[in-house]
């Protein structure tokens, strides 16, 4: 008998985001600052067996999807012994990466079942890559990318687009799906602390769209019917093997088919990406209270778009929306 995650404005949420850990072997602007985030004491992150008994409640309470998210979660030493416990839960397991870890865990992804990889990628140039994430490992990214597509995973790119930084690549990345079977989606940029967005920088989708079709002809230009509780609204260019999609969160927000509920790697529940509310499940857990209620009242206070930010500008601006995380503690 199983209690359904439904909010407020009748969203059944059955999707869980689990980030695994806060740190991160990269740098990208858009997901942190330069100098790093305050990291969580580690007494205060959850263990992989933390995390397997909150995957077990949720599930319990509905939910049938789960992405563990980051940081970047392949760095998590016990990340054997999380998949592993996933595996045997009746959930679908999804993962987002930014890949450089790939080549150590596909062994195990292949044992385990686990085919949904979603990469972040976001220029196919060495030295803009350099810049963006501020590390080395550009072409340990793209072997690994090759690795995961000759092995048959079901593969995402997630592209951030800046205005001026990467924007003269949506071609050519569009151009990976001409013989890739991979979706390449571009993602419009979303402000959160320390990533110093402004609306400027942000490339929206009808930018995109316009660009695309300029070059590619809008004919040839195919659009996709939406999935159930879309990110990314979804095209193709006509002959080609892979398709693209646009994550217009800022531009054009689907809240309305919103089924996702975030846990933090500190054990706190978001129940929007850009909430500051947090609720504390972690202490919660380890002070043998009922979890699921504080779940049930965190889906209940959930706003219906956007945590109730009606503008971009509003939740860039620390004065009317203050802490809120990084991306990089959030997961995306
Ligand atoms: P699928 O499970 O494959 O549909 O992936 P996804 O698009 O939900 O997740 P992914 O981790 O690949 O994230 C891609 C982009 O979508 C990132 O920029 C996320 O921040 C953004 N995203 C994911 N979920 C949400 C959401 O609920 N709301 C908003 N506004 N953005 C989201
Ligand atoms: N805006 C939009 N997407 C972002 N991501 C990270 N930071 C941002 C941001 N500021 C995306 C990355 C990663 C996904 C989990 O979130 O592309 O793939
Ligand atoms: Fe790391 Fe991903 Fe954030 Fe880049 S976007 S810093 S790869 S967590």
């Amino acid at each position: 008998n199983i209690q359904e995650l439904k909010d407020r404005f009748g969203r059944v949420h059955n999707y869980l985001r689990i980030s695994l850990i806060e740190k991160c072997n990269l740098r990208c602007s858009y997901c942190m600052p330069a100098e790093g985030i305050p990291l969580s004491p580690k007494a205060h992150l959850m263990s992989a067996e933390e995390v397997l008994e909150f995957a077990r409640i949720f599930v319990g309470l509905g939910v049938n999807k789960i992405r563990l998210t980051g940081g970047e979660p392949l760095l998590r030493k016990d990340i054997g012994v999380i998949l592993e416990g996933l595996s045997k839960m009746p959930v679908e397991i999804s993962l987002t990466t930014n890949g450089l870890l790939v080549d150590r865990n596909v062994d195990n992804f292949q044992k385990l079942g686990i085919k949904k990889i979603n990469f972040s990628l976001d220029t196919l140039k060495e030295s803009r890559f350099q810049e963006l994430t501020r590390r080395t490992g550009f072409q340990k990214t793209l072997d690994n990318f090759e690795l995961l597509h000759d092995n048959d995973f079901d593969l995402k790119i997630n592209a951030v687009l800046i205005k001026g930084v990467n924007d003269d690549e949506l071609v050519d990345l569009v151009n990976m799906t001409k013989d890739y079977k991979v979706s390449v989606r571009f993602i419009e940029f979303m402000p959160f602390d320390g990533n110093s967005w402004d609306r400027s920088k942000m490339v929206s989708e009808k930018e995109v769209l316009n660009h695309l079709g300029a070059h590619y002809g809008v004919d040839r230009i195919l659009s996709l019917p939406d999935e159930a509780n879309f990110t990314a609204r979804k095209f193709k260019v006509q002959g080609y093997k892979g398709d693209f999609g646009i994550i217009s969160s800022v531009t054009n927000p689907f809240c309305g088919t919103c089924n996702r509920i975030r846990l933090t790697a500190n054990g706190r529940i978001k129940n929007c990406l850009f909430s500051n509310q947090e609720t504390d499940l972690l202490a919660a857990m380890r002070a043998g209270e009922n979890v699921e209620n504080l779940i049930l009242e965190s889906i209940l206070n959930k706003k219906a778009v956007r945590a109730g930010m009606d503008s971009m500008e509003k939740l860039s601006d620390p004065a009317l929306h203050s802490d809120n995380r990084s991306m990089i503690a959030i997961g995306g």
